[in-house]
């Protein structure tokens, strides 16, 4: 039996618990939150501990799981690696490339686990992709674009997740197609550029990240990227297109599914598990509940069954890790702390860009 420490119990975390208990050798032993912990450990059948510290001190907790706010992933990640605790720690990783670093070498100095939770690596679809690229079925990849956008109204109270020095804004909160297509061109870019603003949500009603994005990647061997997020855009779209010497490959999040275009004709996979999920995400899109994505998930709120199997697929996965399974070549990168550090160096060169109006070469960051 592998027992689990779980730090931030809201949205996310909270059904990480509930997860993590359908497996059979885990039982979640403790949380803390301070806000939601209790109700959550009633729920689960757990103690709700009053500090940190006393959950990563605790005999009876093997490893944290970090579900707390993305500015506060840093003190628990290091503090469960110094009592010996193996990590998992909630995307994205860090806000900045210094504290990821010191977050991944905290984990390697005592010796402990520590997993990037990029879930999206867990997707059936994104799996399906990974593999015909691998088995060079779309030839050499040029070029990937991903856009991630949809428009946010007002909502009751402005969350975290539109803050800027809490969630990083789109980029860092949604460092999932960033992930992606690094993972697709085998590298992280050697150059980025971006250009971002708020154009449509400043004032009391809104956060102040901003609201569009646009980068522009250039990798080693002549072959680009551009990524796109944003919640000014009326005309939502969520997808990853991947362009090669022989086909293309697009993975759509909104029209939830995946295609493989060779020689004029599309072949159709399942991005999700089952075809249900699939159509109940493009529901969720397309429907009240969520506006292309942009609307979040607040503690209390179940997430979509698309997103529970992935969840689902992604706890089993690090709970095998801890019980000594072999990490597999594709997912090594989420348990060495290169997925995270390669994310997290690339959001902030795209920052830097902006901020400086400039290209930021990759080195600028990594040999800081
Ligand atoms: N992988 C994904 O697709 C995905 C989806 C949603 C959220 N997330 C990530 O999960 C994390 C949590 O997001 P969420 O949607 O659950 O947010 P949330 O606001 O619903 O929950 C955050 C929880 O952390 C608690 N908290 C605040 N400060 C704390 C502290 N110092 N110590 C312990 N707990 C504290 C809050 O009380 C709240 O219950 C974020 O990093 C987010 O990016 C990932």
């Amino acid at each position: 039996m592998m027992r689990y420490g779980v730090v931030g119990v809201g949205y996310f975390g909270a059904e990480l618990c509930r997860i993590m208990n359908m497996q059979e050798d885990a039982k979640v032993t403790a949380v803390y939150d301070p806000y939601h912990g209790a109700e959550v450990a009633e729920e689960i059948d757990c103690d709700a501990c009053s500090s940190l510290d006393e959950l990563v001190t605790r005999e009876d907790v093997d490893a944290v799981i970090v579900a707390t706010p993305n500015y506060l992933h840093k003190e628990p990640v290091i503090k469960a690696a110094q009592h010996g605790k193996h990590v998992f720690c909630e995307k994205p990783i860090a806000l900045s490339y210094k504290d990821c670093d010191e977050m991944v070498k905290a984990c390697k100095e005592n010796n402990v686990i520590f997993m990037a939770g990029h879930v999206m690596n867990f997707f059936n679809g994104v799996r399906h992709a990974k593999k015909m690229i691998n088995e060079g079925v779309i030839g050499d990849i040029l070029y990937c674009h991903s856009a991630r956008n949809g428009w946010e109204d007002i909502q009751e109270s402005v969350s975290w997740k539109k803050i800027r020095s809490k969630s990083g804004g789109h980029l860092y909160h949604h460092i999932h197609e960033l992930d992606c297509v690094q993972f697709i061109m085998g590298s992280m870019p050697d150059e980025v550029y971006m250009n971002a603003g708020n154009v449509a949500h400043s004032g009391e009603n809104f956060g102040d990240e901003d609201d569009m994005i646009f980068i522009n990647m250039k990798f080693a061997g002549n072959k680009f990227a551009v990524l796109e997020w944003g919640s000014a855009f009326h005309w939502a779209e969520h997808y990853v297109l991947i362009q090669g010497t022989k086909g293309a490959i697009k993975l759509d999040m909104f029209e939830a599914g995946g295609t493989l275009r060779l020689n004029g004709e599309d072949t159709h996979f399942l991005l999700h598990e089952t075809q249900e999920e699939d159509d109940d995400r493009t529901r969720i899109y397309k429907g009240t509940e969520l506006d292309g994505a942009i609307q979040y998930g607040k503690p209390g709120k179940i997430p979509p069954m698309w997103l529970h199997s992935i969840m689902f697929n992604e706890m089993k996965y690090f709970n095998n890790i801890m019980h000594g399974m072999e990490a597999d070549e594709e997912f090594r990168p989420l348990l060495t702390g290169d997925a995270a550090r390669a994310a997290i160096a690339t959001a902030d060169a795209c920052t830097l860009s902006a901020k400086e109006c400039r290209s930021v070469k990759l080195s600028e960051i990594l040999d800081k």
